[in-house]
């Protein structure tokens, strides 16, 4: 009997995810006889757990919260991505080796790009947050030659570190909450804070809204987020969640592993019915 591929996210928690729904799709679509786990791991048993589905056969797994930073050094190999964001959220499995990579800067840039049209050459770009989730994109939005991007940030001193990490890759500098100067329009606004996670609505600076600014939320919820709901308060004609990103850095994992790039637009379209 021939055995059906397996694969996975880990996290924790991790009951929430989307993942293997959306690889289930991805699946479907392509004609791909693949399984796709959930697997809710505690930090501690990380590494064994890994290492115990590569064992039994696993070809390979998503990594979500809280291990995608912890997972680099279980990898033999990483990817110049991977190595930048100094995160991983896929893994390949092949030789008896751990190959990391992470598709989620690549996912963000697809989804403003091909699904919502947004020019990031030449763009003004403020981020919220200096986490790990700010970290994974930084670099890969800066492959996008913009003309500024500034990262604001609760605590300043986290986000000058990851300012003058990146300062060689682009025009990024680093302020606080209430000293993000707005003597020009930002073009995009991105929310990469976890405040919303925990219900809280940081003070974020409004006058960095103008009408044309696209005001996009990492995190993605059933309802508005609280950062898109104030956005929109705030004038912002186009105030996004990332149902996008999450499908394109899916997309982006599924490429990886199968060698087919799967149709995003019809599995976010479902996604955001069922939600
Ligand atoms: P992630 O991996 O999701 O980025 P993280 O590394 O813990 O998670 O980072 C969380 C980010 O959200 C940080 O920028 C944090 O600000 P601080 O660096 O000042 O801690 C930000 N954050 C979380 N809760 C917040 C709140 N209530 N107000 C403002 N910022 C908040």
């Amino acid at each position: 009997m021939t055995q059906i591929d397996r694969y996975g996210v880990m996290g924790y928690p991790v009951s929430h995810s989307r993942s293997p729904v959306i690889h289930r799709l991805f699946a479907l679509q392509t004609g791909q006889n693949m399984q796709y786990e959930l697997l809710q791991v505690t930090p501690d048993k990380l590494d064994v757990a890994i290492r115990q589905f590569q064992r039994t056969g696993g070809m390979g797994l998503n990594i979500t919260v809280p291990h995608k930073a912890e997972v680099i050094k279980l990898c033999d190999e990483l990817t110049e991505r991977a190595s930048t964001a100094g995160a991983a959220n896929t893994l390949t499995f092949a030789d008896g080796e751990i190959q990391g990579d992470n598709t989620d800067g690549i996912g963000l840039l697809r989804d403003l790009t091909t699904n919502l049209g947004v020019a990031l050459g030449g763009a003004n770009i403020l981020i919220l947050g200096a986490g790990g989730a700010t970290r994974g994109i930084v670099g890969p939005l800066l492959d996008m030659q913009p003309a500024s991007l500034r990262i604001a940030n609760r605590t300043l001193d986290k986000a000058q570190a990851l300012s003058d990490h990146f300062s060689r890759s682009g025009p990024v500098s680093a302020c606080s909450f209430n000293m993000v100067p707005v003597t020009e329009a930002y073009d995009l606004i991105i929310n990469a804070t976890s405040a919303g996670v925990k219900g809280e609505i940081p003070p974020y600076p409004a006058a960095a809204i103008s009408k044309s600014t696209l005001c996009y939320d990492l995190s993605y919820g059933l309802k508005p987020t609280p950062f898109s709901e104030w956005a929109r308060e705030q004038g912002a004609e186009r105030s996004v969640m990332g149902w996008g990103m999450l499908v394109e850095q899916a997309a982006e994992s599924f490429n990886i592993w199968r060698g087919v790039r799967p149709q995003t637009a019809p599995v976010l379209k479902q996604m955001k019915i069922t939600a």
